[in-house]
């Protein structure tokens, strides 16, 4: 298993980075200021996404594992890797979810805390209503990590 830094070509990742943030404009905003990662188990598995927030403040705004191969420890392997690799650039790790339990169990698992909630932050900035596990996401919920 391997993570690669991606920094030519983000564009082929696009099909992976709408599994986790379905709408194409609102992930260009931040592929290419970004940092993205790749993890490799013979071919693709996993992306995620971290961009620079202002001083000493990173965001995760994207991870995502195709579907076949979701639960097999590859999210948690890449989450693991960002910890590790910006634990010495910043002094606090965000990531940003709609309110589903999956989700923020998975990264309170990983060590992340309830930071602060966005208000309608779905509603605001997609143009359709997002679902998941058969519930409309309003809210942006913030976890983080201090270093
Ligand atoms: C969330 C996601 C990135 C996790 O990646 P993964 O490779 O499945 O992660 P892992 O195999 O390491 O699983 C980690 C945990 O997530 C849970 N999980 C599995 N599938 C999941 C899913 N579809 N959504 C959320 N959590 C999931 C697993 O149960 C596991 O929990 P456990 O450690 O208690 O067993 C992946 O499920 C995914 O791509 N989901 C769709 C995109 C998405 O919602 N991204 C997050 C946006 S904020």
């Amino acid at each position: 298993m391997e993570i690669k830094k991606i920094v030519e070509n983000k564009e082929d990742f696009m099909e992976l980075l709408l599994l986790a943030d379905e709408q194409k404009n609102m992930v260009n905003e931040y592929l290419y200021r970004g940092d993205l990662f790749a993890l490799y188990d013979d071919d693709l598995k996993t992306v995620s996404l971290v961009t620079g927030e202002g001083e000493n403040i990173y965001e995760i705004k994207n991870i995502a594992t195709y579907e076949k191969y979701q639960g097999k420890g590859y999210g948690k392997y890449m989450i693991k890797y960002i910890i590790e690799n910006y634990k010495n650039k910043c002094k606090i790790l965000l990531v940003g979810t709609g309110d589903s339990k999956k989700t923020v169990s998975f990264y309170k698992n990983s060590g992340f805390v309830y930071s602060h909630t966005l208000k309608n932050f779905f509603t605001n900035n997609y143009d359709h209503k997002i679902f998941e596990d058969g519930k409309q996401l309003i809210d942006m919920i913030y976890l983080k990590i201090e270093f």
